[in-house]
């Protein structure tokens, strides 16, 4: 099939081209997909997407009369595609729904020790030759209360991996995981999981009902000094709610690897540019915010799942064997 790929970086051509040999006729976009790109998957079978492609109505609309018949997502949240639009075109839609839970999992760890033991300023520090440890005072992770906001693949790595610190867990999750149940994770509504946790990690899907899930009214109920991580997706924190908690103090710690308007700012370099979402480079004047840039799943072993799954979804599509769609 003719597969035209969007948002197209260096190690996306490395791991897709060695994934597909010569299945496919693989064409890279470096534009992320949109209403002014759509017109660039003229005359292509797939459009292969990823997290800040816009897949709206639009350009499904679009995509459906230059002949496009299937939306292959190279990632697992699917937040950014109107699956409602696809269906009503009859466009089939699929995506990686497990790459490695490990990597974001891990990722998430990474920023919560790096902000309690300082890691970032202590770094600096070191480098000029400042050795002074005034201000880099941490606490102990061991015995320290968890909360999880999801537990599915990745907040299942999360609760694993702090239970081997010794860490007790909280879990607020509509639907509960027998997983987590027999690891000794405690179920607990979402507020009693805001007001009891020392630290709060979210790995739930982005979805209509929880966009700001973390907002004045849920900061409020939190203990103060919080450390709170969030690696799913932006739009689950209300982030001028957050910026004010860490003016306050009442937000202790933030690690972000994921922000609501991340669409205009990650995956480039932006060094030689300004800053033009105030928000955003506000959070990057505080000296207790950690933020990295949707890297959290950028693990090799990650990237050859990904990449795997992606062309077999495609050949499975192209040759009419079971495959699991979100649409079509
Ligand atoms: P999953 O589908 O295995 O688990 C999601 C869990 O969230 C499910 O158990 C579901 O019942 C629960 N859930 C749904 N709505 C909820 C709510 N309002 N409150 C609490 N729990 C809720 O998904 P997985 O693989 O664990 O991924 C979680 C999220 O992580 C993805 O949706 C995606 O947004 C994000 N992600 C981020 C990556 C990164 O690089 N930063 C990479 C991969 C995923």
């Amino acid at each position: 099939m003719n597969v035209a790929i969007f948002s197209a970086k260096k190690y996306d051509r490395e791991f897709l081209s060695a994934a597909n040999g010569s299945c496919h006729e693989l064409r890279f976009f470096e534009p992320h997909l949109n209403e002014e790109t759509v017109g660039l998957a003229a005359g292509f079978d797939v459009a292969c997407v990823f997290v800040n492609d816009q897949v709206n109505a639009a350009v499904i609309a679009n995509l459906h009369s230059l002949g496009v018949r299937l939306i292959a997502l190279r990632c697992a949240g699917y937040n950014n595609v109107d699956l409602g639009a696809a269906k009503q075109q009859g466009i089939t839609v699929v995506r990686v729904p497990a790459y490695s839970p490990y990597a974001v999992a891990e990722h998430t760890i990474t920023l919560m020790l790096a902000l309690n033991r300082k890691v970032h300023r202590a770094y600096n520090r070191v480098r000029e030759g400042n050795f002074a440890l005034d201000g880099l005072i941490g606490f102990d992770v061991h015995r320290k209360t968890v909360g999880v906001i999801g537990t599915g693949q990745i907040g299942t790595v999360v609760a694993q991996i702090l239970i081997g610190f010794g860490c007790s867990i909280l879990a607020f999750d509509p639907v509960p995981n027998p997983t987590c149940h027999s690891l000794g994770v405690q179920y607990v509504e979402l507020n009693e999981l805001l007001a009891q946790s020392d630290i709060i990690s979210l790995h739930c899907p982005l979805t209509p009902e929880n966009e700001h899930i973390i907002n004045d009214a849920a900061i409020a109920n939190m203990k103060n000094g919080v450390m709170l991580i969030n690696t799913s997706r932006g739009a689950l924190l209300d982030t001028v709610a957050i910026v004010d908690a860490l003016k306050s103090g009442k937000i202790g710690y933030l690690g972000l690897d994921v922000y609501e308007e991340e669409e205009e700012i990650f995956f480039e370099d932006r060094s030689g540019l300004i800053l033009s979402d105030d928000v955003f480079a506000r959070l990057l004047t505080f000296p207790n915010v950690i933020i990295t840039g949707h890297q959290a799943f950028f693990t090799k072993e990650a990237l050859l799942k990904i990449a795997a799954t992606t062309i077999d979804n495609i050949t499975r599509f192209e040759s009419h064997q079971p495959i699991e769609k979100l649409a079509g």
